[in-house]
Parts: C-alpha cells; structure tokens; sequence
C-alpha cells in the first residue's frame, strides 16, 4: 500500500485507544514465535500491514556489496545514519557537503527506497569550526540557514525529517524539561518550533518528525522524559507548529522492562494530538547478557517480538526502523562492547549477512499487526 503522507497520517488520532484497553507488561511474555515465510522480506512483511520498514544507511558500509544488496532487498526506507548530521554536512562555516547524504539518497532511491533525514538539530555531532564561530547573535541566523539550505536541497524527496534530536533531559532542572543545549542557551527555547517552520517552509512535502530517546522503560527517569515530550508536542500542535510526528528512538537492553501501561498511554495520547509514531532507530542490546551466543540471540529475539508486537497494537506506529541491519556496521561494536570480547548480535543479522533469531521475530510481530 502507498503511504502517501496524508495515509501516514490519517487515523493516527486515537489510534492508539486500543492499546490503552490492551496494555499490560508483556516483557518477559516467553512466546514462541509464530512460523513466517521466509522467502519474503521483511519489507514485505511490514508493507502487507500499511508499516515501512527500514534501517540506518552508511557510505562505507554501502561499499560492501552484499550488505547493500542485504539492504536493498530487505528495506523500503533508509535513514542517514551519520551522513546529514552538521559535523559532515558542513565542513567549514560559508560550505556545504552533500556527497554523503546524495550517495544515501541515490542509493535508496535506486532500490525503491523511501528516505529519510537524521538530523538537522542536535547538540552532538557538531563540526569543530562550530563552538569558536557560532554564538548568541548568528546561532538564530546560522540555524536558519542550515536547514533552509539542506532540507531545499532534498525538498520534494524527502520522505521524513529528525528536526530536531534529543531535546529533551528533565535532568537539567527546567521546567519545560528541555535540555540545556546551546541552541537552548544561545536562541531560547523557541529554538525548536523555529526549525520546524523553517523545514515546512523549505520542504511543505516533508514529514517533520521530533525524535526522542530513553522513553521506551517503564522506569520514572523515562516515565518523567515521557511526560516532558508529551507536553512540548502538545504545546507544538497548540501552536499550529507543523510537527507531523514522533521518533521513537528505541535503543533498548535485551533485559529492559518495557511495553508498561506508562508507556501504553503515552502512545495514546500522542496519537490523539494526530502525530505519527516512528521506531526510528531500534536494536536490542545484548551487551550485558551472559550464556551461549544461541541463548543470547533468542533473548534478543524475544525481545524484538515483545517491543514490536506492544507498539504495533498503536495503529499510529507507521514505520519500524533499525539502526542497521547487520552486527557486522553497528555502532553497538564501539559504543557498547560485550565485556567477554565476543562480538555484539543486536540486529536482525549477524556479521556474516546469516538471520538471526531476531529476523523471525520481527516478521513475526508484523505478521501478526493489525493493518493501518
Ligand atoms: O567517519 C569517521 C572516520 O573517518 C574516523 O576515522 C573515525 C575516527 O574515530 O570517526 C568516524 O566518524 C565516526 C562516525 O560515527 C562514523 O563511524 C564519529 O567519530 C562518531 O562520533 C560517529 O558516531 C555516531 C554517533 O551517532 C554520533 O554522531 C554513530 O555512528 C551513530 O550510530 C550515532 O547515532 C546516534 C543517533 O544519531 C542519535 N540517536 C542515538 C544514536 C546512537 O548514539
């Protein structure tokens, strides 16, 4: 089914009621997997249910050509991993750098591809130049530019846009709950609706999507960034600020409670502002699991199914992205290494292009979702 944007849209308000009646902690459900055919892919899987499926894409790791066939043949959306973040955009203050972000965009267009920018906000990845050049008087105007100039430059192809990224840190003692940023510091707070006016300006065609990370546990340290995300897109949409969905991050440990009531009516009320929900960068570490590497997959894999078999029962959740497809380019390998050495499995393949127990998972809980 062709998700035009206005199908991505339409019926995300209370689209959710369901999963409030439904909810209940499913983490630690031992389900067996349902039987999948496995000659189709996981695109295919998550199509037949109206959902997108998708991973993050690298230049380098697009240079291994069984991996870009892996990709190209198991997705229908991309997301720049690194490639249209400030630090490689923008290789000096008067330059922009697009060769890596038109290398994404070629290739996903070239298998059919939808794809989407990560991200033009954020308070990491920036360019070296960045802290001694911008500052309180140009940050407005810097800002501005940046993404007028990059979201004109895929105006029209441009599945979705991270806006803005990680906002949000109820740690820092604002009541707003907004992270103490230097765009915080140097614009104010009035920060993010202003970027989201300047990509609609720049893009009308855009989906324009805030992502947030570390709301998925049913803990009070999420249950509070929960609460402080809720309020700001409440405040957006009162405003008229075109903000058309939420990026849930959904790095998550294999041992992590989640799929709570907490989070279950969180997911209500986001569909009833009329946002789209986007798993925009799962995978399910198992960094901290001990035993054998078949009793740590299958940790993994149950995982994946109880996650997205909780957040697909939310009609408003329209799309199911990876933050890779294979152990073989996950940033898990640096950020996150397994204290015995061995290598990390949080995807659904491992580093020799073999599915993992996770891959049957997630067809699995696609099979199993309702049509949106
Ligand atoms: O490409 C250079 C390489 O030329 C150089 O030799 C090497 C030296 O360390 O650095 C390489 O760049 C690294 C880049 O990843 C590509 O591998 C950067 O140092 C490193 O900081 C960068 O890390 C990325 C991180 O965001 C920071 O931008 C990770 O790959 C990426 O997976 C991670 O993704 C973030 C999302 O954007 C936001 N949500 C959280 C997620 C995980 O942190």
């Amino acid at each position: 089914m062709e998700l035009t944007r206005r199908k991505f849209l339409i019926g995300t308000a209370a689209a959710c009621a369901a999963v409030r009646a439904m909810a209940a902690p499913i983490a630690g459900e031992v389900a067996a997997f349902p039987h999948v055919d496995s000659s189709k892919s996981l695109g295919q899987h998550a199509a037949a249910k109206g959902i997108l499926f998708g991973t993050a894409l690298g230049v380098e790791p697009l240079k291994d050509p069984a991996y870009a066939n892996l990709v190209g043949s198991q997705c229908r959306i991309g997301v720049s991993e690194n490639a249209l973040k400030w630090n490689a955009l923008r290789p000096a203050p008067d330059r922009y750098d697009f060769s890596g972000g038109d290398y994404l965009y070629q290739f996903s267009s070239s298998h059919g591809m939808k794809y989407r920018g990560h991200t033009l906000l954020w308070e990491q990845a920036l360019p070296t130049w960045f802290h001694n050049t911008v500052n309180a008087r140009n940050a407005k105007a810097m800002m501005l530019d940046h993404i007028s100039v990059v979201v004109r430059h895929y105006a029209g192809k441009m599945h979705s846009w991270d806006v803005v990224n990680e906002a949000i840190d109820p740690d820092d003692g604002r009541p707003d709950g907004l992270k103490n940023t230097p765009w915080l510091q140097m614009i104010g707070p009035e920060y993010i609706e202003m970027a989201f006016h300047a990509a609609h300006e720049a893009d009308p065609k855009a989906m324009l999507t805030y992502n947030e990370n570390w709301i998925e546990p049913e803990n009070r340290p999420a249950e509070q960034k929960r609460q402080a995300t809720l309020a700001l897109l409440t405040n957006m949409k009162k405003k008229g600020v075109p903000v058309h969905g939420l990026g849930i991050q959904s790095h998550l440990f294999a041992e992590t409670i989640v799929g709570g009531p907490n989070f279950a009516h969180f997911l209500d009320e986001i569909a009833d502002l009329g946002l789209a929900i986007l798993i925009t960068e799962m995978d399910i570490r198992d960094q901290h699991l001990v035993g054998s590497v078949e009793s740590r997959d299958q940790a993994v894999a149950q995982k994946y199914y109880d996650y997205l078999s909780f957040m697909l029962r939310c009609k408003a959740v329209k799309a199911v992205l990876t933050w890779g497809l294979s152990s073989r380019y996950t940033w898990l390998t640096k950020f996150s290494p397994r204290p015995d050495g061995s290598p990390v499995r949080p995807l659904p393949y491992d580093a020799d292009l073999k599915p993992t127990p996770a891959w049957r998972a997630v067809a699995a809980a696609f099979d199993q979702a309702g049509e949106r």
